[in-house]
């Protein structure tokens, strides 16, 4: 179960690595107005966006396989799924923002991305305390 339980921790860290990055990027190529730039960081985008899917499925493989396979449960891992749904709609949300750029349709501002690409930070925190405090 710890092998399980250190991959999660693993795949998690490396999913909210990309989760942190790929924003941070969205919020330089809305600022620039150079075409070569916006060209690089589709590229970049994109990459990054391939590279983190596998891993995120990957931390939600070992959490399943936590909670289902080994029957680690509780009302504090209810109330982490809520938010781990959460996550996965930002992450399936980003990958919307990655078409708009790349068909030159994006509509919002830097700022904008700058608060996007707080929402992570707050759903780790509260995963993390949920899951080691267990609260309730
Ligand atoms: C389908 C999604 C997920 C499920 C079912 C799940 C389930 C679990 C379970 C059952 C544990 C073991 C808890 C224990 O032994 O006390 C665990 C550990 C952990 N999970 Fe998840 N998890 C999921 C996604 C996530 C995500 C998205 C994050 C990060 C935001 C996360 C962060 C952690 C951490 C940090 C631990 C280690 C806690 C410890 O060692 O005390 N998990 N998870």
């Amino acid at each position: 179960m710890l092998w399980v339980k250190a991959f999660h921790i693993i795949f998690v860290v490396s999913w909210f690595a990309g989760l942190f990055y790929l924003p941070r990027l969205f919020v330089n190529h809305a600022m620039t107005q150079d075409t070569a730039v916006s060209t690089q960081l589709q590229v970049m985008e994109r990459k990054l966006y391939r590279f983190v899917t596998p891993i995120g499925v990957l931390a939600l493989a070992t959490g399943l396989w936590l909670w289902l396979g080994y029957g680690i449960a509780g009302d504090w891992l209810m109330a982490k799924l809520f938010l781990v749904v959460a996550l996965i709609a930002y992450h399936l949300y980003c990958a919307k923002l990655l078409s708009d750029f790349k068909q030159g349709h994006n509509t919002r501002s830097h700022i904008w991305y700058r608060w996007f690409n707080e929402l992570p930070v707050l759903i780790l925190i509260a995963v993390v305390i949920l899951v080691v405090v267990k609260p309730f």
